[in-house]
């Protein structure tokens, strides 16, 4: 039994929204391992559908993947030899694709573009979330063996020697320190709910009853879920009065768990990039996540501008060496 699946549905039944959703059949509660869109039942994966998502190192202004200069020559040629083969074999079949909650970090036959990719996803670390996610996708996407996580690990070690202090573990261990918390609090997260699917609010015009399905009610907030289920990999603590007042602007600063790659990852020679992820993640559960799956929220443009600006400031002091100053 897939223990990440357990942990999850623990965590949710903890914070009181495992809700019989739909008939009480436990293959309607939100399953963070398994059924997200995209992935057919039994596992396929419709890799021809694009997740209508903008992905890390895709947008304006940041760095196309492939043929990004590295810190580690040693450390790229080792992927491409010892890791590509065992990702590109058991991973990349939907995450080259990717779709809602499913990053596209793989290019099946481009050992080089896929070193970016894993970079620019933030990835590139010992705790990557590639190697704590285990079994997922309702048992179609395995986990990592042991010698596989050795190699992934052995990876790492070696572009953290090459990269000292500009080894992407590095850099975003020490990249919190560059947050501004009014910056922060001007994003407004407390602001983001969750809207209930129904005709005429979402493009595939799903309907969710929301009587019998407590996450996916109009208004819950994000605490609900977001307080302290680490395996989420994401923080929305807000407004949960049980937490310190700036609980979530320091957790956001973690890389371990990575809640910081939500909102910030590296290129190959460590320089901090712009990864939004709670957008991405927006516009997948409006666009194409499936009705009582991850519950639908709508992030303004407003709201994504005064996180892009909030990462944008952290950049800037880190490039400028002022960050903890
Ligand atoms: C059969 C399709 C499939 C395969 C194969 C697959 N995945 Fe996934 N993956 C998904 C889906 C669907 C999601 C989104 C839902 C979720 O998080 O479980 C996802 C999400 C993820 C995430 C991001 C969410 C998080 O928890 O951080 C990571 C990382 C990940 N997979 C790693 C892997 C690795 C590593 C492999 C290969 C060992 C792999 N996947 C193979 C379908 C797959
Ligand atoms: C009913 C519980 C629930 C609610 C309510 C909820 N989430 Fe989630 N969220 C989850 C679970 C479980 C996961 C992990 C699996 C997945 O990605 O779907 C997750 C994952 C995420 C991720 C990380 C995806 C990734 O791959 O890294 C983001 C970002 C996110 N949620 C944002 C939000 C926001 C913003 C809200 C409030 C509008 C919200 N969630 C409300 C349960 C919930």
């Amino acid at each position: 039994m897939n223990a990440r699946y357990l942990l999850a549905i623990a965590a949710l039944a903890a914070s009181g929204v495992v809700a019989a959703c739909s008939s009480g059949d436990p293959s309607q509660i939100l399953r963070p391992g398994g059924d997200d869109d995209d992935t057919l039942p039994g596992g396929g994966n419709k890799p021809s559908q694009d997740n209508g998502s903008t992905q890390p190192g895709q947008q304006d202004g940041q760095p196309a993947p492939g043929g990004l200069p590295t810190n580690s020559k040693a450390g790229q040629a080792f992927y491409a030899k010892e890791v590509h083969p065992f990702l590109a074999q058991k991973c990349a079949g939907c995450h080259q694709a990717g779709g809602a909650g499913n990053p596209a970090f793989l290019v099946r036959d481009d050992a080089m573009k896929s070193y970016d990719m894993i970079y620019l996803n933030g990835f590139a670390i010992a705790t990557s979330r590639i190697v704590m996610k285990g079994i997922h996708s309702n048992g179609a996407a395995p986990e990592l063996t042991g010698p596989e996580k050795t190699k992934f690990a052995e990876w790492i070690a070696l572009e953290v020697k090459d990269g000292g202090s500009k080894a992407q573990a590095n850099v975003l261990e020490k990249f919190g320190e560059c947050f501004d918390k009014a910056k922060f609090d001007a994003i407004g997260w407390q602001n983001l709910r969750v809207t209930r699917r129904q005709n005429g609010n979402n493009p595939q015009n799903l309907n969710e009853n929301q009587d019998t399905c407590t996450g996916c009610r109009d208004n819950t907030p994000c605490s609900g879920c977001h307080t302290a289920d680490d395996v989420t990999g994401y923080v929305n603590a807000i407004g949960n009065t049980l937490v310190p007042q700036d609980f979530t602007f320091q957790e956001t600063k973690k890389l371990n768990p990575a809640f910081i790659r939500q909102y910030v990852s590296t290129t190959p020679t460590g320089d901090p990039v712009y990864n939004p992820g709670v957008m991405n993640k927006s516009i997948n559960t409006v666009e194409k996540a499936p009705a009582y799956s991850h519950p639908m929220f709508k992030m303004s443009a407003a709201m994504e501008a005064a996180n892009k600006a909030f990462v944008e400031d952290a950049i800037t002091k880190f490039k400028a060496g002022t960050c903890g100053k």
